[in-house]
């Protein structure tokens, strides 16, 4: 059973109303994510243990994660006005997720609190190269139900609804559709990668991947910028306006325009020390999509996403990590 999110559970909503968002100036982004939340149980460790063996982790730590949470943090660090549509469980680790989103300003007023099923986790092993792997139990996130009303109400004042694949695929389809009946710009980052039903890509106006969901979903490497363009090119040529595919340490290639002869630019990554990629790619979407919102084109949005990643992958933890645009500007400037 979906309980709504009781308003005296938290200080009062940093969102605007309606009235408030009609008199923003133009060029405020306003993004709706639908997306999941999970509280991350982070291990750092010297090496993962191989079948049978036991090793010890040097740190625990529970952070706020979650793909659609991350994302939903990237954007409001880098200034727009987001509304987030999630589910947790009623316990403490939901608590604290809303918490934690409602302090960095996003509207967790759709985030719905559901009795009996825990909080979505991500158990994460981050090795000293700063790599890691991550297995999630869904929990509330698989309950996730989105009410109509509300959520094309918030879409018809939205720029962006940005969706990802960690919640299940009727509550993405029924966004999708939301989405196209208010008229609002879909950012889909299909991650972690699954097939992508053909009636909604012509829903997507930018698909945001990496290198290695460009390949699974393509069936072309997507691992050096020439490879990643040609992936990206059979993604365009599905339906969406835009592709990004992220390349890690080596950038991201942007497309656009016509499958047949699309724009295609190539941006650089800076060399930066590395302490833990979780949350890069979320930190990368959230940077792009909030200026695209504000009406910039993709290849002035990616370069963004690529400082702000920089960034990301020299701190610890997902939401901890991801930057404030004034530090993603005097990173950049610093360039
Ligand atoms: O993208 C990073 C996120 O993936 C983590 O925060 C974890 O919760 C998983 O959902």
């Amino acid at each position: 059973m979906v309980a709504p999110l009781s308003s005296s559970a938290l200080p009062r909503s940093a969102s605007l109303d309606p009235a408030q968002k009609a008199l923003l100036p133009h060029g405020v982004a306003r993004i709706v994510v639908v997306g999941s939340l999970n509280m991350d149980v982070v291990l750092t460790l010297d090496r993962l243990p191989d079948a049978g063996e036991t090793v010890a982790a040097s740190d625990l730590r529970y952070l706020p994660g979650g793909k659609g949470g991350n994302q939903a943090v990237a954007c409001a660090r880098h200034g727009a006005l987001v509304s987030l549509f999630g589910s947790v469980g009623r316990d403490h680790h939901g608590n604290t997720l809303r918490l934690a989103l409602h302090g960095d300003g996003v509207d967790v007023d759709h985030v719905s609190v559901h009795e009996g099923v825990p909080t979505g986790t991500a158990v994460i092993m981050v090795e000293p190269d700063g790599q890691n792997r991550i297995c999630v139990v869904p929990g509330a996130n698989a309950r996730l139900e989105l009410p109509e009303e509300a959520l094309l109400n918030a879409l018809g004042q939205a720029d962006f609804l940005v969706l990802q694949f960690e919640t299940p695929p009727p509550v993405i389809e029924q966004a999708l559709l939301a989405a196209q009946a208010a008229g609002c710009n879909v950012v889909l980052n299909p991650s972690p990668v699954r097939e992508v039903p053909a009636h909604w890509w012509p829903l997507i106006h930018t698909l945001v991947l990496n290198e290695h969901e460009a390949a699974a979903l393509s069936g072309e490497a997507g691992d050096t910028p020439e490879a990643a363009a040609r992936a990206g090119r059979a993604l365009l040529a599905r339906g969406p306006h835009q592709v990004v595919v992220t390349l890690g340490a080596q950038g991201a290639v942007a497309l656009c325009g016509p499958a047949e002869a699309p724009s295609i630019t190539r941006h650089p990554a800076a060399l930066v020390p590395v302490v833990d990629t979780t949350a890069a790619g979320d930190t990368f979407l959230g940077a792009v999509v909030t200026h695209l919102a504000e009406g910039c084109p993709l290849a002035v949005a990616v370069p963004w996403g690529i400082h702000a990643a920089s960034l990301c992958i020299g701190k610890a933890g997902a939401q901890p990590s991801i930057p404030l645009r004034e530090q993603v500007r005097a990173f950049a400037a610093g360039m």
